[in-house]
């Protein structure tokens, strides 16, 4: 296993559609799920997508703890998500804090559906299907738009609220990074 370098904004594996992963149980996707998943307990993230480590695959990782699911929900822990789909179920939008680790240091306020259905495969190629309201909604979208070259910012309906980490006592408290 190996902490990986992240990709920060600008970089074109960040921009492209990633490829889909033909088969979940090779050799190099277990490795790759490894490295990321050390990559982001070395930088306590909520979640991390396989073109911020610059692999152009349809692969997410992210976990939820219990206190930040604003529908007091149970911890949704890490789970592996590899070919995602995301279908919305609501037309409620809700606008909420992100961070990036393809964005350092910054924040910035984000409207995202409040309910989703989403699907893909684990690690083990067994389906995985949930429904995700709240914060849990929230980093699922974030880190499938990373799939199609999508950061933060571009989501973004006012500008003004992209602040510097350093700013964000003067703004509502902001999640730690995605
Ligand atoms: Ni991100």
């Amino acid at each position: 296993m190996a902490i990986r370098k992240i990709a920060k904004m600008g970089h074109p594996v960040l921009q492209r559609v990633a490829e889909a992963v033909a088969d979940p149980t090779a050799s190099g996707i277990v490795h790759l799920i490894a490295d990321m998943r050390e990559t982001l307990e070395d930088i306590q993230g909520a979640g991390l997508a396989a073109p911020q480590v610059h692999e152009s695959l349809r692969l997410v990782m992210f976990h939820v703890p219990a206190l930040r699911n604003d529908e007091d929900e149970a911890a949704i822990p890490l789970t592996v998500l590899i070919n995602p789909e995301i279908e919305i179920l609501t037309d409620e939008m809700e606008m909420g804090w992100e961070g990036c680790l393809s964005v350092p240091g910054l924040r910035g306020l984000v409207p995202r559906y409040t309910h989703i259905r989403y699907s893909g495969v684990g690690p083990d190629d067994r389906l995985i299907e949930r429904e995700a309201t709240g914060f849990h909604a929230r980093v699922v979208q974030h880190e499938c738009d990373h799939l199609d070259g999508i950061l933060y910012p571009q989501r973004m309906t006012d500008l003004s609220q992209l602040i510097f980490e350093s700013e964000a006592r003067h703004h509502i408290a902001p999640v730690e990074g995605e």
